[in-house]
């Protein structure tokens, strides 16, 4: 019957399995460290650009047809082409235009005016947020 040193060999395999990893896990957590602190020290340079958001009330969660559409009004009136008027498939959502886009959904196209018109132009810039 032979018998292998087996266990022998998995016992010194494992040590050296062991110490090979643990020489290798030291210097890969200080470089970690390093990496965290220069992160750390970086983002302390970051400064926020100075900027006036001007704030508008959040689209409705609910609203009827009617007051939805007062808000399209004007806007259409230029915008006819749009495929959904509600930027949604879903005949659930109701809003108007102005709910997402802002505006000023009473400016409509001037009567005959064509695109390079003044008047369009004018009334073009009137319904649309200001920039
Ligand atoms: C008098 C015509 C006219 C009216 C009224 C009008 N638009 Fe426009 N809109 C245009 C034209 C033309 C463009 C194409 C881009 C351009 O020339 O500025 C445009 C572009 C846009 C765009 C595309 C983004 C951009 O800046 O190019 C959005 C969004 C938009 N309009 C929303 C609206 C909304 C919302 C309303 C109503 C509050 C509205 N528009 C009313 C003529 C009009
Ligand atoms: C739920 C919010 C919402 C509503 C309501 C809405 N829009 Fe938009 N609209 C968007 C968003 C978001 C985009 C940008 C989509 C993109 O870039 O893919 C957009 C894009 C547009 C554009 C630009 C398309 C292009 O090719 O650049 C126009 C024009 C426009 N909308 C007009 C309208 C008009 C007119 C109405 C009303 C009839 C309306 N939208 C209603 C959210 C909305």
């Amino acid at each position: 019957m032979t018998t292998m040193p087996r266990n022998g060999v998995d016992r010194g395999l494992a040590a050296s399995v062991r110490r090979c990893v643990t020489r290798l896990w030291r210097p890969l957590l200080a470089a970690l460290c390093v990496v965290a602190i220069t992160g750390a020290v970086a983002s302390e340079g970051e400064k926020p650009v100075a900027r006036t958001y001007v704030m508008h009330p959040p689209a409705p969660a609910a609203q009827t047809a009617a007051a939805a559409t007062q808000k399209s009004e004007g806007c259409v009136s230029c915008h006819t082409a749009t495929d959904h008027r509600t930027m949604h498939v879903n005949v659930g959502v109701i809003l108007g235009c102005t709910d997402c886009h802002g505006g000023d959904a009473k400016v409509a196209a001037p009567a005959g005016a064509t695109k390079t018109d003044a008047p369009y132009v004018a009334a073009r810039d009137a319904a649309h947020v200001p920039k």
